[in-house]
C-alpha cells in the first residue's frame, strides 16, 4: 500500500475512534457507582469498552477506505480478481480476538469473585419480596420498608420471598439478586457514596409491579450507629397497628389518609372501608380481619381477586393482627 492511502486508513480511523468515544463519554449510560462491587463492574465496563471502541475504529476505517477506493467504475461489468485466503491475516483476526475475549474473561473472573467475598464481619440484612413491597429485616429483629446501611462497610443481603419471584435491584449498585420464596440468595454490597437510592424490583410480579419500589439510604457509620441502637431500645413485643400496616408493604397497594405515603391504588382505598363492610353485609373488625387473612372472600367492586397476597395471616403475628384490625377499623372514614 502507498504511504497516502495509509495516511488516509489512520486518518479515517482517528475520525471514527473520537466520534464512538464521545458517545461512550458523554451519554449518561450508567449511573455513577455507588458501592465498591458498582467501582469493578464499571472498570469491566470501561475494560470492553475501549476494547470496542479500537476494534469499531480499525473496522469502519476499512469499510469507509474500502468505499471510497474500490468503487465499482460507471460501466464496469466485469468480476475483480480471484483471490484466495490469506493465512497471516487470518492468524491475526482469529488470535487476537481470542487474547481480548481470554483477557475480558479472566477480568470478569476476578471482579466476580471479589464482589461475592463479604469479609469476615459483613452487617446481615435479610429482604424479604412480597406483592408489592420490600422489607428488610436487621439482626436485631426489627424490620423496615426503607434499607439503611452505613458508609463504607461490607454488607451481605440475604434476600427471599414470601410469595412468587421478585427481582433486587438498586442501580447505583449496580447489581441485580433474584428473591425466590423458599430460598436465600445473597448480595454483598460495600457502599462507598452517601446518598439515597431508588430499590426497584426488576422481575415481573404481578399487577402492582412497577410500584414494588424502596429506597436504599447510605448513611456515615456513625448516624447509622446512632439510628441502629435507637431502634433496638425501641423494640416492642407488639407493634402499633399503623406500624403493622407500614412494616407489610401496604402502603405500597392501598390508599389510607391517616399514614403520610399510603397512596397506593393497586387495591381497595381503606378510608372507605366501612362501607365495604356494609356492602359485604358483616360487622366492621370481622371484615376488615378476613379481609386481610383471606382477602379473595370478598372482592370490592372494581377490584380482581389473586392481587392481594393470602398468605397475611400466617406472616403477621396474631397480637400485631388485632393491633392492625383495630386501627383500621379506628381509623376508617366513611
Ligand atoms: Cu416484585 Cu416485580
Amino acid at each position: 500500500m502507498r504511504r497516502g492511502s495509509w495516511l488516509q486508513l489512520i486518518v479515517i480511523a482517528i475520525v471514527a475512534g473520537v466520534i464512538a468515544t464521545c458517545v461512550a463519554i458523554f451519554v449518561p449510560w450508567l449511573p455513577a457507582p455507588a458501592s465498591r462491587q458498582a467501582g469493578r463492574i464499571w472498570f469491566v465496563y470501561w475494560f470492553a469498552t475501549v476494547i470496542s471502541l479500537i476494534i469499531f475504529s480499525i473496522v469502519a476505517a476499512v469499510l469507509a477506505y474500502c468505499v471510497i477506493n474500490f468503487r465499482v467504475k460507471p460501466g464496469d461489468l466485469s468480476d475483480g480478481p480471484p483471490i484466495h485466503g490469506h493465512t497471516t491475516l487470518e492468524i491475526v483476526w482469529t488470535a487476537v480476538p481470542a487474547v481480548l475475549v481470554t483477557a475480558i474473561a479472566i477480568v470478569s473472573a476476578i471482579v466476580l469473585a471479589k464482589n461475592g467475598n463479604a469479609g469476615s464481619n459483613p452487617l446481615k440484612v435479610t429482604v424479604t419480596g412480597r406483592q408489592f413491597a420490600w422489607t428488610f429485616t436487621y439482626p436485631n429483629g426489627q424490620t423496615f420498608t426503607s434499607l439503611r446501611l452505613p458508609l463504607d462497610r461490607p454488607v451481605k443481603l440475604e434476600i427471599t420471598s414470601l410469595d412468587v419471584i421478585h427481582s433486587f435491584w438498586v442501580p447505583d449498585f449496580a447489581q441485580k439478586q433474584d428473591a425466590v420464596p423458599g430460598q436465600m440468595n445473597s448480595l454483598v454490597i460495600t457502599p462507598d457514596r452517601l446518598g439515597t437510592y431508588p430499590v426497584i424490583c426488576t422481575e415481573l410480579c404481578g399487577l402492582g409491579h412497577a410500584l414494588m419500589r424502596s429506597t436504599a439510604v447510605v448513611m456515615p457509620a456513625k448516624t447509622y450507629d446512632t439510628w441502629y441502637a435507637g431502634t433496638t431500645s425501641t423494640s416492642s413485643a407488639t407493634l402499633s397497628g399503623a406500624a403493622v400496616f407500614k412494616a407489610n408493604g401496604c402502603t405500597a397497594c392501598h390508599t389510607f389518609t391517616p399514614i403520610p405515603g399510603a397512596t397506593g391504588t393497586v387495591g381497595p382505598n381503606l378510608d372507605n372501608l366501612k362501607s365495604y363492610a356494609a356492602k359485604a353485609g358483616q360487622p366492621l373488625e370481622a371484615f376488615i380481619k378476613q379481609s386481610i387473612v383471606d382477602p379473595d372472600a370478598y372482592i370490592a367492586p372494581g377490584y380482581q381477586p389473586h392481587v392481594m397476597p393470602g398468605n397475611f395471616g400466617t406472616q403477621i403475628k396474631p397480637a400485631d393482627l388485632d393491633a392492625l384490625v383495630q386501627y383500621l377499623a379506628q381509623n376508617a372514614k366513611s
